[in-house]
Order: structure tokens, then C-alpha cells, then sequence
């Protein structure tokens, strides 16, 4: 006898329902029902294409549309009821249709599979992510462009190592950041190219007999085209593996930038503020002020690289066409957005909020020999040295100023001709941070002039939408 409970979408080959473990292992309800604005969407480019087809009446067609209209209404309202006996949001969608507008909505699921439905269900989501995520950084862009401006000439040390290096200005830092996330969005748009070809039509794995126009499906969803090989079409995960890794390196980005600002933080550096707004006290130490939305932002990028690599590894070996493991892809992905969307905000939200201390910056710049590179130059431009051995000099010089507690610029001409006897008084006007950073003019350098025009170019360029390329 066959048994009430067993599967209504496929009774007919099934007497028994599932195990119990079976539905908890196989049900994606809990979190494919995010799909299910695009899974309508779908539906209604499908049971439109099918009407003007001929495969199915207008009739059925509009009872069929104006169905999941409703059922999108109430998702939207929160009334509807998800299943998980019903598996997906697919069938739960279809079931809820069939009480709704009765037999026709049998009659959705012609020259249709679930395969390629949630090809284009997951494809429509990620193109809609990443449209987002696109708005979302150009916005950060612009804070970082905007505070750029203003300190083009506030002065800080650069570093390679962590270790003080040549002073460098704090526009030019921020800027640095702009270029990244440049980059960053345009692997975004170089994905929704690639990702934007339609799977729907392509059916189980080997198409139709059915007179479908998958051209027409594809322009209702906005698709550039039909994918033009239905087993690729229907088993092809490549478009959110590609668009996991843009996150990837987006969110690395950062993390980055998380970790400056928890470095700049820290009373020993001194260089930005955070307000009430962006920190956390300690309930035990009343002094503390933690730098916490920076720290998770940084550990964040960790999690969106996991889900990266966790469906590379779902996806690998993966004989064509279609299996389950393939259900798989969401929930990394959607964890990875997620969490990419709270990394950006909480970023755009710090930088707008940072205060530099220009003067600890600019002390800081001043200290561990950081224009020791300029007096190197001087030596070379002024008394013709080779670089090699005004490097060689410049390092004794430093030796000098070490041993005697002193900055560069505060030792004594004499004490500089002890060590090279050709050096001049004008020696001192390269010895300071702002003559420093002034005189880094070449393309990309870090004058004050260079980032001013820098800034405003970046500017004037996401005024034109102009930020990705
Ligand atoms: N929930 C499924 C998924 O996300 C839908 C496709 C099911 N297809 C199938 N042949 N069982 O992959």
C-alpha cells in the first residue's frame, strides 16, 4: 500500500516516504528559500516562453504568473509556510502554486528540470550579489578618495617589514586602497560577464524535445545568451567559484586595511582614532578602547576564503552532469556574501569615521632614520657618488647618529664630514620628512602634488562611474 506521506512531486515511482536522516541530509528548504525571488523570476520567464511557444495555453500561462506573483507576496509578507518535506524552495514554490491556481501549475515544470532551474535561480542570485557588492565598494572608494583630498599632505612613516621605512603621506596610503578595490570590482564585472549566459532550457542534462525558445527566456532574465552545451549548462559551478574568489581577494584587501587600523590604534603607535561609534570598552579594564569592528572585519576575510575553497572542493571530481553535492554551493556562497556585505559596511562606516593624528604621524615619520634614501640621493645628484657607495656612507652616517641618540638631521655638519668630507650644508634641507615626501614627484610617487591630483582624479572618475576601470 502506498504510504500517505510519500513524495508528492514524485509518488508515482515511490511508495515509501524518506528516513528521517534522509530529509535532514537532503533538505536545502532551511536556506535555498533565499533563492525564491529568483526561483520565481525564473518561472515566470519559463511559463511565458512556454505560452508563446504554443506548449502550454496563454490561459494556464497567466492563471500560472499571477500565482507566483501571490506566492512572492507572501514570502515577502512572511506568511508563507516553507516545508521541509518539500524539500527546495523548487517544489515548495510549485506546491504552494498548485493550491493556488490548481491544475495548471502542473503545467510550469514542461521542458524543465530542477537542475537547470537552480542553475539559473543560483546564477540570477550571484549576478545580484555581486551588482550590490559593486555599489557597496565604489562607496567605499569614495570615502577613501574623499579623505585622500584631505590628507594628501598629512605626513606618515611608510614601512616595508613593519619596519619604518620612508615617509609617505596618508592620502597616498588611502589611495593605495582605492586602486585595490579598483581591481577588486572590476573581477567582479569580468564574473557577471562570464556568469551571464542563461542555463535555463538546457533540462535534466540533455535538453528538450520540446519547441522551448531559450533566446527569449535568457532576454526576459537578462541574460546576454542561452549556455550553448545543456550537460555544461546545468553542471557548471564556475560562475560563483570565480565570483567566490573575487570575494576572496576582496575581503583579503580588507583584512588588510583591518589590521592597519588595529595597528595604528594601539597607544604605542598613536596614529588614528576610532570614536565611541567603531570601539568596545573592557569590562575589566576601564582604560581599554578596542578597535572590534576592525578585528572582525580582519577575521572575516578568513571565513568568505573558506567558502572559496570549501566548493572548490565540492566541485572537484565531480563527474558531468548534475549530483547533489552540487547543493552544496549555496550556503558557502551565501555565508561568503553575507559576510563580504558586513566586512565592506563596517569598513566604509571606520574609514569614514577615522581620525588621523597628524602630529604623531608626522613624529613618527621623523624617527628611525626614514630619510636616510634622500641623503643616499643627495650624495649621488650632489657629489656624484655611485649609489653604491653613498649607500655605504649614508649607513656609516646612521651608525653615527645611533650611537649618539640622534635623528640624522640632528647631527652636526662636521659630524656628517667626519664620515664623508665633500658633504655641504645644504645636506639638511633633504633631511627632513616634508622635503621628503615633496620630492617623490615621479609617476605613482608619494608628493603631497602627486596624491592631491591623485585623489582628485579618483574623484572626478567615480563621479562618472568611472571607478572600476
Ligand atoms: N535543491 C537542489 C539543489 O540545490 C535542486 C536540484 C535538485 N535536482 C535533482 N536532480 N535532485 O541542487
Amino acid at each position: 500500500m502506498t504510504d500517505k506521506s510519500a513524495n508528492s512531486m514524485w509518488g508515482g515511482r515511490f511508495a515509501m516516504s524518506p528516513a528521517e536522516i534522509m530529509q535532514e541530509i537532503n533538505a536545502s528548504i532551511g536556506f535555498d528559500k533565499q533563492l525564491a525571488p529568483q526561483d520565481i523570476r525564473g518561472s515566470k520567464a519559463h511559463a511565458q516562453m512556454l505560452a508563446e511557444a504554443g506548449i502550454i495555453t496563454k490561459s494556464d500561462a497567466r492563471e500560472i504568473v499571477k500565482g507566483l506573483d501571490q506566492i512572492a507576496a507572501e514570502i515577502a509578507a512572511g506568511t508563507f509556510e516553507f516545508s521541509r518535506e518539500l524539500e527546495d524552495v523548487h517544489m515548495n514554490v510549485e506546491s504552494r502554486l498548485k493550491t493556488i491556481v490548481g491544475a495548471a501549475a502542473g503545467r510550469l515544470h514542461t521542458a524543465r528540470s530542477r537542475n537547470d532551474q537552480v542553475a539559473t535561480d543560483f546564477r540570477l542570485y550571484v549576478r545580484d550579489a555581486i551588482d550590490g557588492i559593486d555599489a557597496a565598494l565604489e562607496g567605499v572608494q569614495q570615502a577613501l578618495a574623499e579623505k585622500a583630498e584631505k590628507h594628501a599632505a598629512t605626513v606618515m612613516p611608510g614601512f616595508t617589514h613593519l619596519q619604518p621605512a620612508q615617509p609617505v603621506t596618508f592620502g597616498h596610503h588611502l589611495l593605495a586602497y582605492v586602486e585595490m578595490i579598483a581591481r577588486d570590482r572590476g573581477r567582479f564585472a569580468d564574473a557577471r560577464k562570464r556568469l551571464n549566459e542563461s542555463p535555463l532550457g538546457s533540462a535534466a542534462l540533455a535538453g528538450t524535445s520540446f519547441p522551448i525558445d531559450r533566446k527569449k527566456t535568457a532576454e526576459a532574465l537578462g541574460f546576454d545568451r542561452p549556455m550553448a552545451n545543456s550537460l555544461d549548462g546545468v553542471s557548471d559551478r564556475d560562475f560563483a567559484l570565480e565570483t567566490l574568489a573575487a570575494a576572496t581577494i576582496t575581503a583579503v584587501h580588507f583584512s588588510r586595511l583591518a589590521e592597519e587600523i588595529v595597528i595604528w590604534m594601539t597607544p604605542q603607535f598613536g596614529f588614528v582614532t576610532l570614536s565611541d561609534r567603531f570601539t568596545t570598552g573592557s569590562s575589566i579594564m576601564p582604560q581599554k578602547r578596542n578597535p572590534d569592528a576592525a578585528e572582525l572585519a580582519r577575521a572575516k576575510a578568513g571565513r568568505v576564503a573558506a567558502s572559496f575553497q570549501g566548493l572548490v572542493m565540492v566541485m572537484k571530481g565531480l563527474p558531468l552532469a548534475y549530483s547533489k553535492d552540487m547543493q552544496e554551493d549555496k550556503e558557502a556562497t551565501f555565508d561568503a556574501f553575507a559576510n563580504l556585505r558586513l566586512i565592506i559596511a563596517a569598513m566604509a562606516g571606520m574609514i569614514g569615521d577615522l581620525e588621523p593624528n597628524a602630529e604623531a604621524m608626522r613624529a613618527a615619520a621623523g624617527r628611525g632614520y626614514s630619510t636616510a634614501t634622500d641623503l643616499a640621493d643627495w650624495l649621488v645628484k650632489e657629489l656624484k657618488l655611485p649609489f653604491r657607495d653613498a649607500h655605504h656612507v649614508t649607513g656609516t652616517i646612521v651608525k653615527l647618529a645611533e650611537k649618539k641618540g640622534v635623528d640624522l638631521d640632528q647631527l652636526t655638519l662636521s659630524e656628517m664630514q667626519s664620515v664623508e668630507p665633500k658633504i655641504t650644508k645644504p645636506v639638511f634641507s633633504v633631511l627632513s620628512v616634508e622635503n621628503s615626501v615633496k620630492s617623490r614627484t615621479s609617476y605613482g610617487g608619494t608628493s603631497p602634488q602627486n596624491v592631491l591630483k591623485m585623489a582628485r582624479q579618483w574623484l572626478r572618475r567615480l563621479e562618472k562611474g568611472r571607478g572600476k576601470d
